[in-house]
């Protein structure tokens, strides 16, 4: 298994390229199986994810060619003229938890689908009953037999209102992609409001699709017939973004963040700033750098969009162990989100954990170490607590980071760390 080698202290300079939205594409993806003609992505990162959809689509008939694009992006052509398969198998499903997302679409363009359950991950348990259950509302006859969620819509699905009691993003994008294609009209209440679920609708309307409500928590879909094609740019990663503004930032270096913007990661540019870090807009993205003197520890507490992402909470914290005073990190939307604390700590970090809270007390200096990660961002997080140790930290489990980042060494050694890659 390949492993991430770097020498801290090297304060990074220079200029990142921002990718595409991973959380984006992956949805976007699942839309093509709404419509016969195809569907055009642009600004598409290539990530194993990306891989991982593209081959769960394929099961069903999706034929897709991804191919570079000159700004760093990658165009990614879908078209699924006839559904050949509604099977979403276990071993697709298990390897990323983003393939429920073909449920909703399946069922809506082929009246049927058989979809693993994911079961729990590293971050906990993970439930998709909200997913299910608006399927149900929406006239899906459900049953989970043998690990699968086995759903059929023979006559069609038809709209329903819908009052999610807890605010989900997949399942907000599951309902909404259900929802073009259904009999009549469906409204979506207490909606999630990520950019990433505002980038889907854009690119639903584009499709044909009638949706009102964009970007408030109050959807309003009018069923269509059919959905035609359209050409869709991505958005920008708001959680790369914030990464490599928390990278600048730790290692007191000075950043400029292309093809992104300061809007994008608002909370955490707040944060960032409070804790004594400039963000400012500059051109086409954002300038990070740190002012003079060390930071303040800053208050955090996860939230669905607008508020904190939990995406970024382990990133903020490995921030936080090198401030001034203490911080509290609160995370509300995942019960075990906290896994990177023990290997933070093993750099040097003071962090108690209580309950869904961790105290962070500011430490004047990280000091390498082999440390290794269960998800993704906890992952990055350990990247950038070695960006800012002294001497050597090696980062195991790196399939974790090529899940979501991509080109990460190549992005940060171009700024001047000293990171590399060991293979094996
Ligand atoms: C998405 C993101 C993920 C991010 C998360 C929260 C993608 C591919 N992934 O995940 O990176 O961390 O949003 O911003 O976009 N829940 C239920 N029942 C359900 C569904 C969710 O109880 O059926 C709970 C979850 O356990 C969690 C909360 O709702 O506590 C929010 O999860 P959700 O927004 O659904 O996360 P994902 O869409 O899986």
């Amino acid at each position: 298994m390949d492993r991430i080698r770097i020498i801290g202290g090297v304060p990074l300079k220079g200029a990142i390229q921002i990718s595409g939205a991973k959380n984006a594409a992956l949805p976007l993806m699942a839309a093509s199986l709404l419509t016969d003609r195809p569907l055009l992505l642009s600004n598409v990162p290539d990530l194993a994810d990306i891989a991982t959809m593209r081959h769960l689509l394929a099961q069903h008939g999706v034929e897709s060619h991804m191919t570079a694009e000159a700004a760093g992006g990658h165009r990614l052509s879908l078209a699924v003229p006839d559904i050949t398969g509604t099977l979403a198998p276990y071993d697709i499903v298990r390897k990323m938890r983003a393939s429920i997302l073909v449920l909703g679409p399946l069922l809506a363009r082929a009246g049927r689908a058989e979809v693993s359950l994911p079961g729990g991950c590293a971050i906990g348990t993970r439930p998709v009953n909200l997913h299910i259950e608006a399927m149900r509302e929406m006239g899906a006859e459900i049953e989970i037999e043998g690990g699968y969620i086995r759903a059929r819509a023979e006559g069609g699905l038809r709209g329903a209102t819908v009052r999610f009691g807890t605010v989900s993003v997949g399942a907000t994008e599951n309902l909404l992609m259900a929802a073009t294609l259904a009999r009549g009209t469906t409204v979506i209440e207490n909606a999630a409001r990520e950019p990433e679920v505002v980038d889907l609708t854009r690119c639903l309307v584009a499709m044909g699709a009638s949706i009102g409500g964009i970007g408030t928590d109050r959807l309003v879909v009018e069923g269509r017939e059919r959905l035609g094609g359209a050409s869709h740019e991505v958005l920008p990663d708001r959680v790369e973004t914030g990464t490599y503004a928390v990278a600048a930032a730790i290692t007191g270096g000075d950043i400029t963040l292309q093809g992104t913007s300061v809007e994008l990661i608002g909370a955490v540019a707040e944060t960032m700033r409070e804790a004594g870090v400039l963000v400012e807009a500059e051109g086409n993205g954002i300038r990070v750098r740190r002012a003079n003197g060390r930071l303040q520890g800053v208050d955090v507490m996860t939230q669905p969009y607008p508020g904190f992402p939990t995406d970024m909470q382990a990133q903020i914290m490995t921030l936080m162990t090198g401030a001034e005073g203490a911080a509290m990190i609160t995370e509300t939307i995942f019960e075990n989100r906290f896994m990177h604390v023990p290997e933070l700590a093993r750099m040097g970090a003071s962090i108690t954990v209580h309950g869904a809270s961790a105290l962070v007390r500011g430490v004047p200096r990280l000091t390498g170490a082999p440390v290794m990660a269960t998800d993704l961002r906890a992952s990055v997080s350990l990247v950038l607590a070695g960006l800012a140790a002294e001497g050597e930290t090696i980062v195991n489990r790196v399939y974790h980071l090529d899940r979501g980042y991509e080109r990460l060494e190549a992005k940060l050694a171009a700024c001047g760390a000293v990171v590399e890659r060991l293979k094996g």
